[in-house]
């Protein structure tokens, strides 16, 4: 079976960005391969953070997981920092990291200008090298994520192949190792569609959960009475009926889309049934739509987040079964970069 990694950073409250352009794939993608789904929390700590909150916001988000329907009699469920691999290979990989790579990232740029000067510590910017260690620790195959990921995957395949080349391939078997490739070279996952989710105050900027206002995303855990609300203040526009693809419009296409993956339409119903309609008659639509497809996960949540002992044992047998696989591939790259075996 090909396997897959993927993870959520413990950091404000998960959004329908993060189902939409990741967790719900995993769920499907869990029947078919084999699943490890982290919740990233060393990741979580790269911008200034409340540390009474980080264990309660991993236990939130582990149980999200469950509750939106990862399978644990499947995937294997577990917190970054208790697999030790993960700190430890970053700190190997990062000395195969050109430092220009990491000057290169996007959200690196974003994150540090956000932050201001002060607020950014070493690791905002080596971030990219962890991720990697994450995907590469296991051997993935693949890596289900949002679009906004896509360049540190970039980056984790170039390290990959930089690492192979350095330590597993040529170079290294002239000089008498065993050669061979050291990890697998994954690929994104990129769902077609809902893999950039648009912010609701503004269609040109994706839902974040770092952004200010509460009013711009739409959480996995919001009462009915808050989803009607935002969606009821949402922006839109006053062209004629509602349409896709538009550049002009991208608030309409950016609910038009949600509706559409949230309802299980393909593009060409939800352009039939929503072409001749105006806003006041699509928002109530798409706010039970919402209403609908969060509710059971809203009911299930509930139940996982009361019964700590089934969570503690999820993340526990999770970590078990992660650590198998993740030392074998971390005493492989001590080895292959020539460390004294211990
Ligand atoms: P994070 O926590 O920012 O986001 C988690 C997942 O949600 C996706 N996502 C979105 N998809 C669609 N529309 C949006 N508006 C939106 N916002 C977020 C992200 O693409 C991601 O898939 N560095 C990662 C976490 C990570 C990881 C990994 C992922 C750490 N190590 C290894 C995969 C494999 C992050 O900060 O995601």
């Amino acid at each position: 079976k090909k396997r897959i990694v993927s993870g959520v950073q413990p950091t404000g409250s998960v959004h329908l960005g993060n189902y939409l352009g990741a967790i719900k794939n995993w769920v499907s993608l869990q029947n078919t391969y084999e699943t490890l789904f982290f919740i990233v929390d060393l990741h979580a700590i790269t911008l200034p953070y409340e540390a009474q909150q980080l264990a309660i916001a991993t236990r939130t988000t582990a149980a999200i997981y469950l509750a939106c329907g990862v399978d644990t009699s499947k995937a294997s469920v577990f917190v970054q920092s208790h697999v030790r691999a993960h700190a430890e290979l970053m700190w190997l990989l990062s000395s195969a990291t050109p430092i220009g790579w990491l000057n290169k990232m996007i959200q690196f740029k974003e994150k540090s200008r956000k932050a201001g000067d002060e607020n950014v510590g070493a690791a905002l910017l080596t971030y990219p090298v962890l991720m990697a260690s994450d995907i590469l620790l296991y051997q993935s195959d693949l890596v289900p994520v949002g679009e906004d990921q896509k360049q540190h995957l970039e980056m984790t395949r170039d390290l990959a192949e930089r690492v192979n080349y350095l330590y597993g391939g040529r170079k290294w078997k002239k000089l008498g190792g065993r050669g061979g490739a050291i990890f697998k070279v994954p690929e994104p996952l990129i769902p077609p569609a809902g893999a950039r989710v648009m912010s609701l105050t503004d269609g040109l900027s994706k839902m974040s959960k770092s952004a200010p206002s509460e009013q711009s995303r739409i959480n996995l855990l919001d009462p009915k009475d808050v989803i009607v609300n935002k969606i009821k203040r949402c922006k839109t526009d006053s062209f004629p009926g509602l349409e896709f693809d538009n550049p002009e419009r991208p608030e309409c296409n950016n609910l038009l889309s949600v509706y559409q993956i949230i309802t299980g339409k393909t593009k060409e119903e939800v352009t039939q049934e929503c072409r001749d309609m105006n806003w006041g008659t699509f928002k109530p639509l798409l706010t039970d739509a919402l209403i609908h497809h969060l509710h059971p996960i809203q009911v299930r949540y509930k139940e996982i987040i009361s019964d700590s002992a089934y969570l503690d044992k999820v993340l526990v047998e999770g970590a078990a079964k992660a650590s198998s696989i993740a030392d074998a591939t971390l005493n492989n790259v001590y080895q292959a970069m020539g460390f004294l075996r211990r």
